[in-house]
């Protein structure tokens, strides 16, 4: 039986939803392709971007099902270095979707012990949506429960070049030895340093794809895809990725 944990707020829906999940092996780190705000608002005659605002709702859903479980990373994939070529209505909409969120959620994040994160590129956003992220990863840095970790104007290609880049720039400087290489390493280079790698990837809207998302750190990870569109990805659906999840065998290339 689930040691269920209390969520301090609003109640967390699905309780009663939670298959038998095996509390030995929930995984760490989940991280989710939130994919088919879009359709999910076309489908309903809305504007692309309501099915934004339903999206960033479900966002604080999902935390709260990952959080009762004993996830310990969860990872939101919010805006790809290739999503700046959006139309840019859409693309400030979005940009402004954590000025939102965070004001209206970070008293109930925080009563949870939430630690807000961000893997990406400063860079490039603008201020106001930095200062709002900035803001809740200071106003909960000493949070230790879940790490809720918005992947935010990030792209892998890039990470991985700027860490390769980095990496040479190190053996120059006579930082590190190029013979001292290994995968702990080259992983300490990465934005997403110190996190764990993900044990479990969840994409919704029927893509079969992974579009350019930690293709370093999913090296060995479950996936899970889903027809649902984002909006519509329940907590119920969350506990049916988790129970796929524990049915796999995770072999790491061996037997
Ligand atoms: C992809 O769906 C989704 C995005 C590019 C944005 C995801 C962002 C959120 C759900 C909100 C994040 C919340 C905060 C607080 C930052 P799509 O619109 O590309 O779907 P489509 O393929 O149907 O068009």
């Amino acid at each position: 039986m689930i040691p269920f944990k209390k969520w301090f707020g609003s109640k967390p829906q699905g309780e009663e939803l939670i298959p038998r999940l095996d509390s030995d092996n929930i995984p760490n780190h989940v991280a989710v392709i939130m994919d088919g705000n879009g359709r999910w608002a076309q489908k309903r005659g809305l504007p692309r971007v309501a099915g934004h605002h339903s999206g960033m709702k479900n966002v604080k859903k999902i935390t709260m099902a990952a959080n009762a479980i004993g996830v310990n990373v969860l990872t939101m994939y919010a805006f790809s270095t290739e999503n700046w070529k959006r139309p840019k209505e859409e693309v400030e909409y979005l940009m402004k979707l954590p000025l939102e969120f965070f004001p209206k959620e970070i008293e109930e994040l925080i009563a949870n012990n939430v630690q807000i994160r961000m893997t990406g590129w400063k860079e490039g956003l603008p201020e106001y949506t930095l200062k709002a992220i900035e803001d809740a990863i200071e106003q909960t840095k000493h949070n230790d429960g879940l790490i809720l970790n918005f992947a935010l104007n990030y792209g892998s290609r890039k990470e991985m070049l700027s860490g390769v880049k980095q990496m040479a720039q190190d053996i120059t400087d006579g930082v590190i030895s190029a013979d001292a290489i290994d995968e702990s390493l080259f992983s300490s280079y990465l934005l997403t340093n110190p996190l764990p790698d993900p044990d479990l990837l969840i994409r919704t809207s029927g893509e079969l794809r992974i579009s350019n998302f930690m293709l370093w750190q999913l090296a060995y990870s479950e996936l899970w895809f889903t027809d649902l569109c984002w909006p519509e990805f329940s907590e119920q659906h969350f506990y049916e990725a988790i129970g796929e999840y524990q049915r796999r065998a995770r072999r790491y290339g061996g037997l």
